[in-house]
């Protein structure tokens, strides 16, 4: 016991400089230089990038750029789809920008559906807010993940994966969605594979789909070739 007293004594004075000095560092580091940057309210009208877009001027910045009223509003269901998806990414929302976080609201009528996509930036994490939906993702180990949600049930969805979510029959549903990202991405597989110019010769190959139900899908979604 003895033995181990001074020692530890010792140890405990090595400890406390570094933390000392650390902390007169700290203090001196706030007190000099006012300017931490508290948020980068994206210029839009420069370049997206790797980082995210260059910074607004911040003594021209406001209340408003880190408020968006872009969800509160039903997105439009009448299309092939019967869904909406509104986001609240960079692009719309400015004050997102560089935090790693964004947004978008998906409103589903009966039976609509957010086809099989993937977000390459950003893991999602969805919360049900009206209605009933069956939701799931696809791992890299091709294992299905799939369930329906109720009104306040939540969901992730890893980033990366392939995933959907699908309103059941004869209820309109609402989600709020969340991303890890200000820029999350998005790709759609029905689009990617049927709504571009890839010919389908190449899709046939790719796929092992005939060419007549190829040529009907790039005809339902725009493709061409
Ligand atoms: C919704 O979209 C459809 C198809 O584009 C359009 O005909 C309709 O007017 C839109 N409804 C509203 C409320 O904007």
């Amino acid at each position: 016991m003895e033995a181990r007293g001074p020692a530890h004594l010792l140890i405990g004075e090595t400890k406390m400089l570094p933390n000392l000095s650390f902390l007169i560092f700290s203090i001196l580091f706030v007190a000099s230089n006012a300017a931490v940057q508290d948020f980068c309210v994206a210029n839009l009208k420069g370049p997206d990038t790797p980082s995210g877009y260059a910074c607004k001027d911040p003594a021209k910045v406001t209340t408003d750029d880190f408020v968006f009223k872009g969800l509160a509003k039903a997105g439009n269901t009448s299309n092939i789809i019967k869904a909406a998806v509104t986001p609240a990414f960079v692009e719309q929302f400015p004050g997102v920008n560089g935090l790693g976080i964004s947004a978008a609201r998906l409103d589903l009528a009966p039976r609509g559906v957010v086809p099989m996509h993937t977000h390459p930036g950003a893991t999602e994490y969805l919360v049900v807010v009206q209605g009933k939906i069956t939701a799931g993702f696809i791992s890299s180990a091709n294992k299905v993940y799939v369930k329906t949600l109720n009104k306040g049930d939540s969901m992730i969805f890893p980033t990366g994966l392939l995933h959907f979510q699908l309103s059941a029959t004869g209820v309109t549903s609402v989600a709020l969605v969340f991303f890890s990202s200000a820029s999350p991405g998005l790709q759609i597989t029905d689009f990617a594979l049927f709504g571009n110019d890839l010919p389908t010769p190449l899709v046939a190959e790719t796929t092992f789909l005939d060419p007549k139900t190829i040529k009907t899908l790039k005809g339902v979604l725009g493709g061409t070739g």
